[in-house]
C-alpha cells in the first residue's frame, strides 16, 4: 500500500509529467536573465528532494528500482522528465543529461582541471595524507600527479612496448583452458588475466596469477585486490558509518590497500637498487621505471600512483572482457565474423604485431557494442561544475554535479535502432547510421577521462582475439541471460561459465 502511494506521489509531483519534446525549449539562451532557473529543471519533487532519504524512497522496497541498477531508475527519469532532469543523490544535487549534444556542450565547458565527485571511502582513506591518489585529487595537485603516468599511458608509441608482454600473458590465458575447455566462475578468470596484465604494466613483472597455486604470491595479491573491490562496492550502497568510527569492513579495506602499498614499495625499492647498481640492463618496459625517470616524482608519489593504476584497471577491464565473451557466445554469427577477421592477423600463439591491432575494425566494433549493451558505469561520467552554465535553457550553478546519462542513451531507440540487439556493424564506418560521438563515453571525456583507456583497449583486443583465434566460445544450455548489477563497474549478478570448443589453429 505504502509502496503504491509513494509511487503515485512520485508520478503526480513530477514537474513535467510524461515528457514531450515539444515542451522543452530547443533554444539555449546564453543570457542568465532569460534562462529558466535551476528550480525549474524537472525531476522528482517534494519528499524526493530530501537529502539521502529522497533517493532511498525511490528505490526498493518503495518502488521496483534497485540501488544496484541505478541505470533503470535513470531510464525512468528520461521517460518522465525528458532530456534533462535533476535529483538528489545522497546529499548532492545532480543534473542528468540524456541527449548527446547536451552532454557534449556540458563537457566541453570543463576547464584545465576538471573535478569529479570522488568515491567516499577512498577520500576518507586518503584524507590528511601528503600525497593521495589521482582518482581523488583535484586542481593543480591532480594535474601534477596525473601528468607522469599520462606520458606513458596516452602515447600510442609508448604503449606499443607493452604489446609483446600482453601477448605472452594472453598465450598463458589460452593455455589455461587447453585441458578442461571451460571458463568457470566468470568474471574471476578474467580478473586473473587483468591482474597479470597490470603487473606487466606497472612493474614489468609476471605475477603468476594465471598459474597460481594456493599460498603463492599471486593468490595473496588476488585476495587483496578482490578485498578492495568488495569494500568499495559495499561502501557505495551502504550508509557511510566509517566516517563516524572504524567499521570492520573499513578496517579490512585499509589492510587490503596497505598490502598493495607494501607490494608497490617493495618493487620500487628493488628497481631503484637495481638501477643504482646496474645489476640488470634488460628491464621490461613498465610504468614504474618511467616514473622513476621522471624528475620531481618522489617515492611516495610513485608508490601511490602505482597502487591507484594497478587497482583501477583490474575490475573495469576484467568486466569488459567478460561481457564481450558473453555477447560473442550469445551471437555465434557475429563471433564467426570476428573469427574471420582475426584469423588473418592474429597468430594462435606468439607475439601480436602492433600493425595487426590496426586491422581489427570488427573487434573494435564488438567492444563498443558490448559497452553499449552493458554500460560499464551505472550512469555516465560526472563533473562538479566549476562555473555556472546553461543547458537546454536552464541555468545550472557552479558546484552542481552534472552527469552524462550514457547508460540510458545506449538503450534509447531515438539514438540506436534495435537497441536490445548486439549489432557491432552499427559502429563500422560503413555502418547504417551516424552515431553521435557523445552518445557513448565508456571511458569518459576530456582531460579527466580514463587515463588507462588505450591500455585497457589493447588488453581487451589481445585477450579476446587470442581466445577467439583458439576456441569457439559457447553458451552452456542452462545460461540464457547473464543479469548484471553495478558496483563500481557493471558485474555479472552471479558467476557463470562459458564452454570453449578448440578450433583448428592451422
Ligand atoms: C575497460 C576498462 C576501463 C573502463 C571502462 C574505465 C572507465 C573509466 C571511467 C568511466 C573513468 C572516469 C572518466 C571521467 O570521469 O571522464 C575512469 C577513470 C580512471 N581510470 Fe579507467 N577504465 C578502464 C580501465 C582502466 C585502466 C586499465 C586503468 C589503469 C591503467 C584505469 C585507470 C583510471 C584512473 C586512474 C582513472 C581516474 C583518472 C583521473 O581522475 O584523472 N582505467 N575510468
Amino acid at each position: 500500500m505504502l509502496k503504491r502511494l509513494l509511487r503515485r506521489r512520485m508520478v503526480n509531483t513530477c514537474v513535467v509529467g510524461n515528457w514531450q519534446r515539444s515542451n522543452m525549449t530547443s533554444a539555449d539562451p546564453t543570457d542568465a536573465n532569460i534562462a529558466r532557473s535551476f528550480q525549474d529543471i524537472p525531476g522528482p519533487s517534494g519528499i524526493y528532494q530530501w537529502p539521502f532519504i529522497g533517493l532511498r524512497l525511490q528505490l526498493k522496497p518503495f518502488t521496483e528500482f534497485k540501488i544496484t541498477r541505478l541505470d533503470q531508475l535513470m531510464m525512468d527519469y528520461k521517460r518522465r522528465y525528458g532530456p534533462i532532469c535533476k535529483a538528489r543523490m545522497g546529499k548532492r544535487w545532480m543534473v542528468f543529461l540524456f541527449e548527446p549534444s547536451v552532454i557534449e556542450k556540458a563537457f566541453r565547458t570543463e576547464g584545465r582541471y576538471p573535478q569529479r565527485p570522488s568515491i567516499m571511502i577512498l577520500e576518507h582513506f586518503y584524507k590528511g595524507q601528503a600525497c593521495p591518489s589521482i582518482s581523488i585529487l583535484q586542481g593543480k595537485e591532480w594535474f601534477e600527479m596525473r601528468r607522469p603516468p599520462q606520458m606513458t599511458l596516452k602515447k600510442p608509441k609508448n604503449l606499443s612496448k607493452f604489446i609483446p608482454q600482453l601477448s605472452e600473458v594472453a598465450d598463458d590465458f589460452v593455455e589455461k583452458f587447453r585441458n578442461n575447455h571451460i571458463m568457470e566462475d566468470l568474471p574471476l578468470p578474467c580478473l586473473d588475466f587483468t591482474t597479470e596484465g597490470a603487473g606487466t604494466l606497472c612493474f614489468g613483472l609476471r605475477l603468476g596469477c594465471l598459474n597460481k597455486t594456493s599460498g603463492n604470491d599471486a593468490t595473496t595479491i588476488l585476495k587483496h585486490v578482490r578485498g578492495v573491490f568488495g569494500a568499495i562496492g559495499e561502501s557505495m550502497y551502504s550508509l557511510p558509518w566509517f566516517l563516524l568510527y572504524e567499521t570492520s569492513s573499513y578496517r579490512q579495506f585499509v589492510e587490503h590497500i596497505a598490502f598493495l602499498r607494501r607490494m608497490a614499495d617493495g618493487h620500487l625499492q628493488r628497481a631503484k637498487h637495481e638501477l643504482n647498481n646496474r645489476t640488470t640492463g634488460d628491464e621490461k618496459a613498465n610504468l614504474m621505471l618511467d616514473m622513476i625517470n621522471t624528475p620531481g616524482m618522489t617515492s611516495e608519489m610513485i608508490s601511490n600512483n602505482l597502487v591507484d593504476l594497478f587497482i583501477a584497471g583490474l575490475d573495469s577491464t576484467a568486466m569488459a572482457i567478460t561481457f564481450l565473451f558473453y555477447q560473442l557466445a550469445r551471437n555465434p554469427d557475429k563471433q564467426e565474423k570476428l573469427f574471420e577477421e582475426i584469423r588473418d592477423h592474429i597468430p594462435p600463439s606468439g607475439p601480436i604485431s602492433e600493425d595487426a591491432l590496426l586491422h581489427l575494425p570488427y573487434l573494435k566494433a564488438c567492444l563498443k557494442e558490448s559497452f553499449r549493451l552493458v554500460f560499464p558505469v551505472s550512469i555516465g561520467s560526472s563533473r562538479v561544475l566549476q562555473k555556472d552554465i546553461q543547458l537546454l535553457g536552464y541555468h545550472i550553478p557552479k558546484g552542481c554535479v552534472i552527469a552524462g546519462g550514457n547508460s540510458v542513451i545506449g538503450r534509447d531507440k531515438e539514438y540506436f535502432n534495435d537497441p536490445e540487439m548486439f549489432l557491432p556493424e552499427r559502429w563500422l564506418r560503413s555502418g547504417p547510421t551516424h552515431i553521435h560521438a557523445f552518445a557513448q563515453l565508456p571511458f569518459g571525456f576530456g582531460p579527466r577521462d580514463c587515463i588507462g583507456k588505450r591500455f585497457a583497449e589493447i588488453e581487451v583486443y589481445i585477450c579476446v582475439s587470442k581466445i577467439v583465434r583458439n576456441y569457439k566460445i559457447i553458451l552452456p544450455k542452462d545460461v540464457t541471460e547473464v543479469p548484471y548489477i553495478y558496483q563500481m563497474f557493471a558485474i555479472p549478478e552471479k558467476p557463470f561459465s562459458l564452454h570453449l570448443l578448440p578450433r583448428s589453429t592451422g
